[in-house]
């Protein structure tokens, strides 16, 4: 499998990273090197790894035709703080009816991009939700992901990013809103809970809470740390917490 990456930024040059021979990759870029148009020409899976209005507009303007495309993007405000399309239908729902004859996959739009340049030990049981109306696209997606080095959550069809969006939305919301960092995943839903430490904490490997865990490898979490354009955020509309032991 050939794989396009278009959007060198920090998903697409993170996800690059985590392929880096496991997969033949190619990042394609409208600031320098490769093309979009280029890079698309030989690949078999095509990622986006663009905001949603570029991924829009990529998908209705090159050649997807018989390729598998991976949406991954969290279709927010200019502010970070809600998500502008949703309930009834979905970015990646939308990029679907602009991508001529090819198979949209929604995933990795619920991993924060920090997560990336951990070892892939640390994000083996982190899942990546799935979602996809043809079997062996989402096959071949499930299987990126895994070669990223994260554990896969199929959920179902491209009706399933209508879920998955506002999932990516509560990351953000708890990872910079909430000061909890990007350095937050949620736990995978197969793995066990680890023992409580002599203080009652669930430290190992993961530190728990209800709605994430932040993994070990993190430096101290920073609520503004890998944000690309952090000042675009401020001011947040709220206010930081405590972050849940
Ligand atoms: N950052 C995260 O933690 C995270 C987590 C999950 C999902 N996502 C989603 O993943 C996608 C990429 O996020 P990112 O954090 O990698 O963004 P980013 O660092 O800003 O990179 C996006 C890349 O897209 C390309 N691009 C094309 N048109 C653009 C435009 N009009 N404005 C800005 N960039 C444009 C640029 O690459 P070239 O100049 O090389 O073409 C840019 O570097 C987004 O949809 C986001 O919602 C992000």
């Amino acid at each position: 499998m050939s794989i396009a990456i278009l959007g060198n930024g920090n998903m697409g040059k993170g996800l690059a990273k985590r392929l880096a021979g496991k997969a033949s990759v190619i990042v394609g870029s409208r600031s320098g090197g490769t093309s979009y148009a280029d890079a698309v020409k030989g690949a078999d899976i095509v990622v986006l790894a663009l905001p949603y209005a570029a991924a829009l507009e990529a998908a209705g303007s090159l050649d997807l035709k018989g390729k598998v495309v991976v949406d991954m993007s969290n279709p927010i405000t200019a502010d970070f703080s809600g998500l502008t399309i949703g309930h009834t239908t979905s970015a990646a729902e939308q990029i679907s009816k602009v991508a001529t004859g090819a198979r949209v996959v929604k995933a990795f739009n619920t991993i924060f991009a920090a997560l990336l340049d951990a070892p892939a030990a640390a994000t083996a049981s982190v899942p990546v939700f799935v979602a996809g109306n043809d079997e062996a696209a989402v096959a071949a997606v499930a299987d990126l992901v895994g070669k990223a080095g994260f554990a896969v959550e199929q959920v179902g069809g491209l009706d399933g990013a209508r879920l998955v969006e506002p999932v990516g939305m509560l990351n953000i919301r708890l990872g910079y809103g909430l000061g909890r960092g990007t350095s937050i995943a949620r736990p995978g839903s197969r793995s066990e809970r680890p023992a409580r430490n002599d203080k009652g904490r669930r430290r190992a490997p993961f530190l728990h809470s209800a709605m994430s865990v932040a993994l070990t490898w993190a430096p101290a979490p920073s609520p503004f740390a890998g944000l690309p354009s952090a000042a675009k955020i401020r001011p947040w509309p709220f206010q930081p917490v405590r972050p849940v032991p």
